[in-house]
């Protein structure tokens, strides 16, 4: 069948084998498939959908449109995370410098922004000279030195998803299970990894917002990784309201300093990281349990033995050796920068993460072409959670624009985006549940 059959089998609702998957994938990655053939393509599986086989061939093929790593003489597990996507989520600019520190190998392929959520490449990128397009031997040299390293899809690993990625992200095709599994567990089991765990968000910022849905993409990102023999737990967080207290590229990488630095004890981000970073260690055998999981990145936490990691990295991969000393010498500011203030006291009612995505997104920090430039300096920051008691003229959020333009329209969006009142507000659980495919299965089937 040509390329058009292939597309209009699914449009009309069809089933695609094995080997049609693999041709379409082998078409994205060599470029016959156009852009306009790969956009019809994603429409006709977000509408149609692909069962349950169709979704594993698809990750497989994606995997195997470039090279798939072995990582042989490691003394540590090779393990790592991947979120759904969400605003002010930078957990994997923390993450994988805790779990090097706890003795974990780290290979990260990440994503750029997409749709209204942030991507750790472009929050990377506002980084000088961060280079996120390793060539291979160089990415797995700087793993097996510092344990860990973080990197884009490139030529070499899951090329097919780069392509597809970008398309998703402006053709409102982002919010599809069989997509999303296939996208990134291509790219995980192209990391050779012994273990993965899942960041499944859920909420309104959240890909799938719906609390069931994202227990079923959760449920299906287990599956299929258990199938490709991936041990894969997934962690069901909250994205009601942004994860830190930023979102924007380079703002974010200043909280992820501050995290590092132990400025953030107390915060729903250091929820979602420690409980993130503990089934990776379980995962990894690097921890028996979940205490004794969250004693050991406490330790890699307050000694700096996780801060260090991440300098470390950041001047192997071209960043400047001093940035975790003094950020603001290096990360881009914003010409404005607009407070927003209580307009009376209360509590904090909702911070909406979905409309503070779109605003970073407006404001110049996500794209709406794939050829869009992002300003690595815009966005948002000090930004109040649910729940907060606040008192009037108080700082709710600062705005951080290219012009006096953006900043106003922004701030008028904003203040409308967090709402206050008199009662303390019934908030959801930052941790929903957690799913693993490692459950009921004996050692041996390992
Ligand atoms: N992260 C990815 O890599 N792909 C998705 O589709 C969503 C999050």
């Amino acid at each position: 069948m040509s390329l058009p059959d292939l597309i209009r089998v699914k449009r009309d609702g069809g089933r695609l084998e094995r080997a049609a998957i693999r041709e379409l994938v082998a078409a994205v990655t060599d470029n016959r498939l156009t852009d306009v053939q790969l956009g019809a393509l994603l429409m006709a599986i977000y509408l149609q959908g692909l069962d349950a086989t169709e979704q594993a061939s698809l990750t497989l093929a994606m995997r195997d449109s470039g090279t798939v790593l072995r990582w042989n003489d490691l003394d540590g597990p090779v393990l790592d995370k991947h979120s759904t996507g969400g605003v002010g989520d930078l957990v994997s600019l923390v993450l994988a410098p805790l779990l090097a520190a706890c003795g974990a190998y780290v290979p990260m392929i990440s994503g750029r922004g997409l749709g209204h959520t942030g991507g750790t490449l472009d929050k990377l990128e506002s980084i000088p000279g961060f280079n996120v397009s390793l060539e291979l031997p160089r990415f797995q040299a700087i793993v097996r030195e510092h344990g860990f390293a973080l990197v884009g899809q490139g030529d070499d690993l899951a090329p097919a998803d780069r392509r597809i990625y970008a398309a998703r992200d402006v053709s409102e095709t982002v919010s599809c299970q069989p997509l999303v599994v296939a996208s990134i567990l291509s790219k995980k089991l192209a990391e050779g990894l012994d273990g993965l765990v899942m960041d499944v968000k859920t909420g309104r910022g959240a890909v799938f917002a719906d609390p069931a849905r994202a227990r079923a993409l959760a449920q299906a990102l287990c599956d299929v990784a258990g199938g490709a023999g991936l041990d894969c737990h997934a962690v069901l967080t909250d994205m009601d309201q942004p994860l830190a207290a930023a979102a924007g590229n380079a703002l974010e990488v200043r909280e992820a300093i501050a995290f590092l630095a132990g400025e953030r004890h107390g915060t729903r981000l250091e929820t979602v990281v420690l409980a993130l970073a503990s089934e990776a260690l379980i995962i990894g055998e690097l921890a028996p349990d979940t205490g004794q999981a969250k004693a050991k990145l406490a330790s890699a936490l307050d000694s700096g033995a996780a801060a260090e990691r991440f300098a470390a990295v950041v001047a192997a991969q071209g960043g400047p050796g001093g940035l975790v000393e003094t950020p603001d010498e290096y990360l881009p500011t914003a010409p404005v920068q607009c407070e927003i203030r209580a307009q009376q006291a209360g509590h904090v009612q909702q911070v909406d993460a979905l409309a503070i995505g779109r605003l970073v997104r407006g404001l110049g920090g996500g794209r709406f072409r794939e050829d869009d430039r992002i300003d690595p300096a815009v966005g948002v920051n000090a930004l109040v959670s649910a729940g907060d008691r606040v008192e009037r003229g108080q700082v709710l959020a600062v705005i951080h624009a290219r012009d006096d333009d953006a900043a106003q329209r922004a701030a008028t969006d904003l203040s409308g985006m967090i709402q206050l009142g008199e009662a303390m507000p019934d908030l959801p659980s930052t941790i929903q549940g957690v799913i693993r495919n490692t459950e009921n299965r004996s050692d041996t089937d390992r």
